[in-house]
């Protein structure tokens, strides 16, 4: 087609992301990961993320290039995600693209991470039909954002205010003693208990704080009556009953992200939902979102778990859509914002 070649470079977090894309075709998708060596320190620290970028950058191009049988030269521009993210690990890809955006002579676009989160299903589901809603939550993310554009509109509902979804599962999955990151463990065990056993609070859901924070999230203090409440049975000599207390807290963090959603869409007259980010994989929210989507009329968009981490798809495709709208470059002294918004 007549559409730009677009070579995205995704850097933000763990994974070293890089990918081809043609209009809404994908041509190819090349990642390499440090998770393997951020799991032996229980998280992620951002200089062991940073090194392993440059080790991997230039081989995970080559790879993408490689498999996707182009030559670089017939690149017609480089996106990069500019934040929000950890600053070295954002640093290291921002300076690749530069690199090839000077060698190669074409043109810079930095994108935003969570907004490409959002943008990566329409490689795989098709043009967005209008306007559609996002539900973006990983291990750093839990954003509600309205989508009118993805290139040129895109507005953020909410956030969360504290803990993202998939980090207030690793913390819960810490306490209960399951090795990390806990978010899979605590679905997996969550499946074979009840939901409805314990009732956990649900943040930022109180009548005093609706309307200043309709569609936020926090999951700290959710976090915290966990806590607390493991510690009570133990101080009473009583056995935790693991899989209930997974159950019942997957309940409670699905049950404000599903209805926050979904009230956001009746609010806006918007009848897509697509979600995204690592969380997306988890099964308490699958069901949840599947089941009150369909209670309302909404559709629903899930990309495969692959396209839900993160990934130097989300940012070809966002780069593919910015060039398309005729968005102006980036300059070559831009930066990153760790907090990018
Ligand atoms: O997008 P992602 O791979 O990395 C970022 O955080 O950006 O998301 C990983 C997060 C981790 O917190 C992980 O525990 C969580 O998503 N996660 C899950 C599941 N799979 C991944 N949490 C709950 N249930 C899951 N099945
Ligand atoms: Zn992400």
């Amino acid at each position: 087609s007549g559409d730009p070649l677009v070579l995205g470079i995704e850097t933000s977090c763990d994974e070293t992301g890089v990918a081809l894309v043609r209009g809404d075709e994908l041509l190819v998708d090349a990642t390499a990961s440090s998770m393997d060596e951020h799991a032996r320190y229980g998280g992620i620290i951002p200089e062991v993320a940073s090194r392993a970028h440059l080790e991997a950058m230039i081989p995970t191009i080559q790879q993408a290039v490689g498999e996707a049988d182009v030559d670089l030269s017939q690149v017609d521009a480089i996106a990069v995600t500019a934040g929000p993210g950890l600053v070295g690990p954002l640093t290291i890809g921002a300076a690749a693209a530069k690199a090839l955006s000077i060698g190669l002579g074409k043109p810079l676009y930095g994108v935003n991470h969570v907004i490409g989160h959002a943008c990566v299903d329409q490689l795989v589901d098709g043009p967005f039909p209008g306007r559609v809603m996002a539900l973006v939550v990983s291990g750093g993310h839990s954003s509600l954002l309205l989508v009118d554009d993805v290139a040129t509109a895109v507005t953020e509902l909410g956030s969360t205010l504290d803990d993202a979804a998939g980090e207030a599962f690793d913390k819960v999955g810490r306490l209960l003693g399951l090795p990390y990151p806990g978010g899979p463990h605590i679905d997996r065990l969550a499946r074979a208990g009840d939901p409805n056993a314990i009732r956990f609070p649900r943040g930022l859901t109180a009548a005093k704080d609706q309307d200043k924070h309709a569609y936020d999230f926090s999951f700290s203090g959710l976090k915290t009556a966990v806590a607390r409440w493991v510690e009570a049975e133990q101080d009473a000599g009583r056995a935790i009953p693991v899989a209930d207390v997974a159950a019942s807290f997957a309940e409670a963090v699905v049950d404000v992200l599903t209805a926050k959603t979904i009230a956001a869409c009746r609010r806006h007259d918007v009848d897509t939902l697509v979600v995204g980010g690592g969380f997306s994989a988890n099964s308490q929210l699958r069901e949840k979102a599947a089941q009150r989507c369909a209670e309302a009329g909404v559709d629903l968009r899930i990309p495969p778990i692959r396209y839900c981490t993160d990934n130097g798809a989300m940012i070809a495709a966002l780069g593919s859509a910015v060039v398309r709208a005729g968005v102006a470059p980036s300059t070559l002294d831009i930066g990153v914002d760790s907090s990018m918004s």
